[in-house]
């Protein structure tokens, strides 16, 4: 297990539970920018913001697949990454954050995995479409447009026979995230993804489930929204 967040806020969104106690700012990003500064200013006020152990959610929906290609969107500080390439995934690794990635890059070396990093939005990335056999997205802040441009990026990017995983937090308190200066409804939600899913895709799961998250910011957040689908063609 790595170290313990010493201190520092966390983001509403806040996926495998760091330590840090103090509620944040407004969750990065509006329609013109990525927010890579703001997260770049989120990470740097801590020495670690998550827990450094893979979520629950992908390890239990990807255990069981055959590793190929997969593409962590949003990877924060690696954990998910450095998991994915020890169960033999060939990772390619997104975020917008320079910060978390050099951690995300000190995880995988510690961890000696191999991990592709890739300094980008998801908009902004140059990636081949159909290239992954697995998208994660865990706890992804990707703003919404009214062209679905981040959705449409997602489902593009797998490989037919591949697999998305979309997981978010369920029951956001929206007064709460107003109160912190984001609505919730300006980011991406697997109810969008799974709204743009055609006949070439099959619904594995799309369901709220319990998550037991013991410590830090985001041990309040007790349900997740989970879409799991497969590109059939
Ligand atoms: C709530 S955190 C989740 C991090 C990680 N997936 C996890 O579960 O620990 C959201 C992450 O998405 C990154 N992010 C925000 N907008 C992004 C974008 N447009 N493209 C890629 N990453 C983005 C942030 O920097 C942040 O690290």
């Amino acid at each position: 297990m790595r170290k313990r967040t010493t201190r520092g806020p966390l983001p509403p969104g806040n996926s495998t539970g760091g330590t840090g106690a103090r509620q944040r700012d407004p969750l990065p990003g509006t329609a013109t920018n990525n927010g890579a500064a703001e997260w770049d200013e989120m990470y740097a006020g801590s020495e670690q913001v998550w827990s450094g152990q893979p979520n629950a959610v992908l390890v239990a929906e990807v255990a069981q697949l055959r590793p190929g290609r997969a593409l962590d969107v949003g990877c924060g500080e690696g954990a998910d990454a450095v998991w994915l390439a020890g169960q033999g995934w060939d990772v390619t690794a997104l975020e917008v954050s320079q910060v978390a990635l050099k951690r995300a890059e000190r995880h995988a070396q510690d961890a000696r995995a191999e991990v592709q990093w890739v300094h980008a939005g998801l908009v902004e990335a140059p990636l081949q479409a159909g290239a992954f056999d697995l998208v994660s997205a865990q706890y992804p802040a990707l703003l919404r447009t009214p062209r679905n441009d981040a959705e449409r990026l997602l489902l593009a990017a797998v490989a037919p026979g591949g697999v998305l995983l979309v997981v978010h937090h369920a029951d956001v308190d929206v007064e709460q995230s107003n109160a912190h200066g984001f609505d919730p409804a300006d980011y991406v939600s697997p109810s969008d993804v799974a709204a743009l899913l055609g006949e070439d895709w099959q619904v594995h799961v799309n369901e709220r489930r319990p998550r037991h998250v013991a410590t830090g910011g985001g041990a309040h957040h007790t349900h997740d929204l989970v879409l799991r689908a497969e590109r059939l063609r």
